[in-house]
C-alpha cells in the first residue's frame, strides 16, 4: 500500500525519523500524451506528470509533508507562509493532519478560489495583504524573526527534501531519465528540488543521465528570463505571478549545469496551451501548469530544443484545474440555455450537432 513520498523515499530524505504527518501524497501518475504531442509538433514521447492529482490539489502536499513532519519533530505549535495560493492550501491541509495551527498571507484578489476555499476549509487563519506574493513573502520572513512558528514556504530545506520526490517517481515510472523535463517557474522552489533529485538518483546510480531543464516563466512575472527582477509581476497564471524568486539563483544554476533553459511565455499562448491540454488529452489544469506546456510548444517552435522519436519529454502539470475554475468560465463560452421542453431542446441540440 502506498503511504505516502516518506514511507517510499525515506533513505534519500533528510527529513527527522519520526512517523510521518501525510496525506499519502505522491505517486501520481506519468501519462503519455501523443495526441498533445503532435499538436505542438514534438517529435520525442511526450509524459505529463500529473501533480494535480495530490491530496489538496497541487504538488505543494509532497514538500509539505516533509516541512511539516519536521517542524513536528522539532516541537513547532504554528507554521506561517506567503502564497499564491496552492502552498497555503497544503500548509493549512498538513497543518491540520498535525494538530497545528496555520497563518497564510495571500495577495488580496489574486487568488484564485479554489486554492482560497481550500485554505478556508482546512481551518487556516487566510490573511490577505494589500500587495503582490513578494511583499508578502518579506513580511513573513520578517515575522518568523520575532514570533515562534515555522515558515513553511519553499526557504524551508525540507520542502524541498519533499518536492525532490516527483523527479524519483518520474525516473521510476518512465525506468530511465527523461531527456528534456519540462516545468514552470514562479518562486523557482520546485525546479530547485527536481535537479535535486535528479543530481541524488544520477549519484545513487538509480539512472544513467540528467534531464536538461526547461524552466518557463509567464512573459510578464519572467524575472529568471529577463535576468532582473519585476517589480509589477502581472499573468493570468497567478500561481506564477512572482517577480522576486527566492530560490532564483539555485534555479539559473540548476538550469546552467542541465545544459536547458528558461523561457517565457504569453498569457494567450498559456491559455492556448490550457485548452489543447484539456480538450486533446482529457486533463484539466490550472494555467499556471499549462506554461510546461505553452513553453514546450514555443522552444520546438523556434528550434530551441531537438528531440528525436527515441527520445522522451516529460512536462510537470503542478496543480489541478478545479483551482481556477474562473478561467474556464471566463474565456469559454457559457453554456446555452434550454427550455424545459422537448421541441425546444431538441432545436438547440440539432444547432449544437451541426457546428
Ligand atoms: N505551478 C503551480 C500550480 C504553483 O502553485 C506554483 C507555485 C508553481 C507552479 C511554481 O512553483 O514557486 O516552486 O517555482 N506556487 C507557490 C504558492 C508560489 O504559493 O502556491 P515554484
Amino acid at each position: 500500500m502506498w503511504r505516502g513520498i516518506i514511507h517510499a523515499y525515506r533513505p534519500f530524505l533528510q527529513v527527522a525519523s519520526v512517523e510521518p504527518i501525510t496525506l499519502y501524497e505522491g505517486h501520481t501518475p506519468l501519462i503519455p500524451a501523443p495526441r498533445l504531442a503532435q499538436a505542438i509538433g514534438l517529435a520525442a514521447a511526450l509524459y505529463l506528470k500529473y501533480e494535480g492529482l495530490n491530496p489538496t490539489g497541487s504538488f505543494k502536499d509532497r514538500g509539505m509533508t516533509a516541512a511539516l513532519t519536521q517542524a513536528v519533530a522539532e516541537g513547532a505549535r504554528a507554521v506561517l507562509c506567503a502564497s499564491t495560493g496552492n502552498t497555503a492550501a497544503s500548509a493549512a491541509a498538513y497543518a491540520a493532519r498535525a494538530g497545528l495551527r496555520a497563518f497564510v498571507l495571500v495577495p488580496a484578489g489574486k487568488v484564485a478560489l479554489g486554492k482560497l476555499a481550500g485554505a478556508m476549509a482546512y481551518g487556516a487563519t487566510v490573511l490577505a495583504v494589500e500587495g503582490n506574493f513578494d511583499v508578502a513573502l518579506e513580511l513573513v520572513r520578517r515575522a518568523v524573526t520575532e514570533y515562534p512558528v515555522t515558515l513553511v514556504n519553499s526557504l524551508n530545506p525540507y520542502r524541498l527534501e519533499g518536492q525532490q520526490t516527483a523527479a524519483f517517481e518520474v525516473c521510476d515510472q518512465l525506468g530511465r531519465t527523461p531527456d528534456w523535463l519540462a516545468i514552470p517557474v514562479g518562486n523557482a522552489g520546485n525546479i530547485t528540488a527536481y535537479w535535486k533529485g535528479f543530481r541524488a538518483y544520477y549519484q545513487a546510480g538509480r539512472v544513467n543521465g540528467l534531464p536538461k531543464l526547461l524552466g518557463v516563466q509567464a512573459e510578464g512575472a519572467a524575472p529568471l528570463v529577463y535576468g532582473r527582477p519585476f517589480e509589477k509581476p502581472e499573468t493570468i497564471a497567478t500561481a506564477i505571478r512572482i517577480g522576486r524568486p527566492a530560490r532564483g539563483a539555485e534555479a539559473r544554476q540548476a538550469v546552467q549545469e542541465s545544459g536547458g533553459m528558461f523561457l517565457a511565455v504569453s498569457d494567450e499562448e498559456i491559455l492556448h496551451a490550457w485548452r489543447l491540454l484539456a480538450t486533446l488529452e482529457g486533463i484539466f489544469v490550472e494555467p499556471a501548469s499549462a506554461a510546461s506546456i505553452a513553453g514546450l510548444r514555443r522552444a520546438v517552435a523556434e528550434r530551441r530544443i531537438k528531440v528525436s522519436a527515441d527520445q522522451t519529454v516529460v512536462a510537470v502539470l503542478t496543480g489541478h484545474g478545479l483551482k481556477d475554475p474562473d478561467i474556464a468560465l471566463r474565456t469559454l463560452p457559457a453554456p446555452t440555455r434550454v427550455k424545459p421542453d422537448w421541441d425546444a431542446f431538441r432545436a438547440v441540440l440539432e444547432r449544437a450537432m451541426e457546428t
